[in-house]
Order: C-alpha cells, then sequence, then structure tokens
C-alpha cells in the first residue's frame, strides 16, 4: 500500500471512530438526563379525593387529611398496579393482590408494597414523594 493510500484509510479510521465517539457520547448524556429525570420527586396536590388514587408509579390512599403513600410497582415483577377490585389493589400482569394499605392479599407476589418517602406541605397544598430509583 503506498503512503498516501495509508494515509486516507488512517484518516476514514479517524473519521469514524469519531462519529461512534459522538454517537457514543449522545446514549450516554440521553440516559443520564432520564435517570435525572426519573429521580425526580413527584408532586401532587393536596386536593387529592378521599381513598385511593393512582398517580403512575404511586398509589396515594387519603383518609380525611391523612395520606398513605405507596409504590404502585408490584413487588412480583414491577407492573404498575392501576385499579382496584372490591377494596383490593390488582395488578394488572399476574393479579397479584393488595390490601388498601399495600399488604399483599393474594400471589404471585409474597411482598407488601412498599410505603413511600414524602413530605406534607400543608401551606402550598401539596404532597412531595421520594420516587424510588
Ligand atoms: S407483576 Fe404483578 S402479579 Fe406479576
Amino acid at each position: 500500500m503506498n503512503s498516501g493510500r495509508r494515509k486516507f484509510v488512517k484518516w476514514i479510521g479517524l473519521g469514524l471512530l469519531g462519529v461512534c465517539g459522538l454517537f457514543v457520547g449522545s446514549l450516554i448524556r440521553n440516559r443520564l438526563r432520564r435517570l435525572k429525570d426519573e429521580a425526580r420527586p413527584l408532586e401532587l396536590s393536596l386536593d387529592l379525593p378521599q381513598g385511593v388514587s393512582f398517580h403512575g408509579p404511586v398509589i396515594v390512599h387519603r383518609k380525611g387529611d391523612e395520606y398513605l403513600v405507596i409504590s404502585a410497582r408490584c413487588t412480583h415483577l414491577g407492573c404498575i398496579i392501576d385499579r382496584m377490585e372490591e377494596d383490593r389493589l390488582v395488578c394488572p400482569c399476574h393479579g397479584s393482590t393488595y390490601s388498601l394499605e399495600g399488604k399483599v392479599l393474594g400471589g404471585p407476589a409474597s411482598r407488601d408494597l412498599p410505603l413511600l418517602r414524602h413530605r406534607i406541605q400543608r401551606k402550598e397544598k401539596r404532597i412531595i414523594i421520594e420516587l424510588p430509583t
């Protein structure tokens, strides 16, 4: 291979490496941004209806001025619980059931739904919920 051709191949190789580097950098930046978004706390108004309400990854059970905040992620395989039947929370995937306080009542799940840390800010009329990462 003559020297001109070698230089050309070398520059093409470096160019391809550069493009790959930009692509991988973009993937990493997007993933980090997504992780940062997921780590943000969820903020809900205190004016929730009495009883159980579903908010994506969170279930709130309001009794008067008390708020029980439960993870909506099923402890079996992680589906989001988004419905209730006869005073039971029901997982849409394999039918595990939980009490309205998150205690497991029927499998295949064997662990209770975890309670989530939260802060109630009555003055601002909001509840700040820490989502698990
Ligand atoms: S993921 Fe909920 S029962 Fe399987």
